[in-house]
């Protein structure tokens, strides 16, 4: 992919209202976005996706939405509080900190690793840096009120394991999905919405019988995958990596990232880990309460293993907004276009009269109005029709539909696609269905 792919990417989110620097007009937050009226829409349908295909439609998963505020034990329990560090290195001579693994690709065979924003070796020793936020919650400020900002969801659906399998009356393998807010001091913040202070993720934990954990491993690497490319990333930009022994999270028995190939290489999208019998037990020891499966029908009793998928939304938006990106020329002017799978393109349709003429305006709205109800519709009636076309391409909006002065007399509008450019006159009466039938084509 194109070195410059972000730079354009970027330009285009901040114009057309997918993403805004965050309190942009004080000059920004360190690596803080906001997603604005298309980012938000494109944000949402990213998710509603994933919550289709992983609740939605299978009848083993199950959803909660849990706390960002959770028990200060929770995270004692889980090991976060006593491993979850990144570590950490000073440049003495210009003052930047470091993540060691990225100053480590600077050492040579002329010695030490140098900084890699002014070359100095004058660097600390890496330390570890604690990555969760920490907050007060009460209105004292002393240690007993102290609490953490999440930094991964899947922590509230462990300690709710209970209760969903007490209420939901699921028996192993059965998975809990969740989606919500998570918050990390990255060190290193950057690449846009890649990696961020307070992100978005999409988990689910699945419970599987111990002797299950490989099979269901390999299942979610496989499914997961495919979600990807459904939704319209080709299969060359994306990969399945193993993690090395050394680089596996404390819990994991086995991890495999889905990796997108980002403008500056290959990069994660996704974690798929095998977290083992590890929070369950770590939980059941700490609160003392029996976190367990009991078969009445062989009974068996067992802690059950994990397998967690754990995708974030950002870091995905971008991947299908990068996959999407195009430039080409129509009519031998030059355009660029988001071809975004539809089921995640912000508005599926837009209506466009021909001119700005009070003969069409009625038609028109009457014609996005109808639409509204069905699809997330556009209604554009300003400059000229080829640059309002041009706007709804940036946005990746796949059908427009104009209206003509024709349309008065015949009922018909003309539906353009985004895509292969062809334009064909449909009756006002048929257009919904006809949308609709072009949307799942
Ligand atoms: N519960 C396991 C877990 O949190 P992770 O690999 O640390 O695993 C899962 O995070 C996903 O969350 C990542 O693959 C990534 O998509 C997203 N993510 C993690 N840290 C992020 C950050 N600082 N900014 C944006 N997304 C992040």
């Amino acid at each position: 992919m194109p070195a410059d792919r972000t730079e354009k990417l970027v330009n285009l989110a901040k114009r057309r209202g997918f993403v805004f620097p965050s309190s942009e007009i004080y000059g920004g937050f360190r690596s803080t976005w906001d997603y604005g009226p298309l980012g938000v829409l494109l944000k949402r349908n990213v998710m509603e996706a994933w919550w289709r295909a992983l609740v939605q439609e299978r009848d083993d998963i199950v959803g909660i939405d849990a706390a960002i505020l959770m028990a200060p034990r929770v995270w004692e329990a889980s090991g976060h509080l006593a491993t979850f560090t990144d570590p950490l290195v000073d440049c003495r001579n210009c003052k930047e900190r470091w993540r060691a693994d990225q100053i480590d690709a600077g050492a040579g065979p002329d010695g030490p690793a140098r900084c890699p924003k002014c070359g100095s070796k004058d660097l600390t020793d890496s330390r570890p840096f604690h990555l969760m936020f920490k907050t007060h919650v009460g209105p004292v400020e002393d240690e007993a009120s102290i609490a953490y900002l999440r930094p991964e969801t899947a922590q509230g659906i462990f300690v709710n394991f209970a209760n969903v399998l007490q209420a939901s009356r699921k028996k192993p393998p059965f998975g809990i999905a969740q989606q919500g807010k998570s918050f990390r001091n990255e060190i290193t913040p950057g690449n846009f919405i890649f990696r961020t202070r307070e992100f978005e993720q999409m988990e689910m934990e699945f419970f599987v019988p111990p002797d299950q954990g490989q099979r269901w491993f390999e299942y979610w690497c496989e499914e997961r995958l495919k979600w990807y490319v459904d939704l319209g990333i080709p299969k060359d930009q994306l990969r399945l990596r193993a993690h090395d022994a050394e680089e596996l999270s404390h819990y994991s028995a086995g991890t495999a990232d889905v990796e997108f190939e980002y403008p500056w290489g290959w990069g994660e999208l996704e974690g798929i880990a095998n977290r083992t019998d590890y929070d369950l037990t770590k939980h059941a020891e700490h609160s003392g309460e029996k976190l367990e499966y009991f078969d009445q029908a062989t009974g068996e009793r067992y802690v059950p293993h994990v397998i967690e998928p754990a995708a974030g939304v950002g870091r995905s938006m971008m991947a299908f907004l990068l996959a999407a990106y195009d430039e080409d020329e129509v009519g031998g002017e030059a355009r660029t276009v988001l071809r975004l799978n539809p089921r995640l393109a912000p508005y599926k349709v837009a209506v466009l009269p021909l001119s700005k003429k009070d003969a069409l305006t009625p038609t028109a709205r009457q014609v996005a109005a109808a639409l509204r109800p069905h699809f997330s519709t556009d209604y554009d009636e300003t400059q000229s029709i080829g640059r309002r076309y041009r706007r709804q391409d940036e946005a990746g909006t796949p059908f427009c539909v104009t209206v003509d002065f024709e349309s008065l007399d015949d009922q018909a509008v003309t539906i353009r696609d985004r895509d292969s450019l062809a334009q064909d006159r449909v009756p006002i009466d048929n257009l919904v269905t006809e949308i609709a039938a072009r949307l799942t084509a």
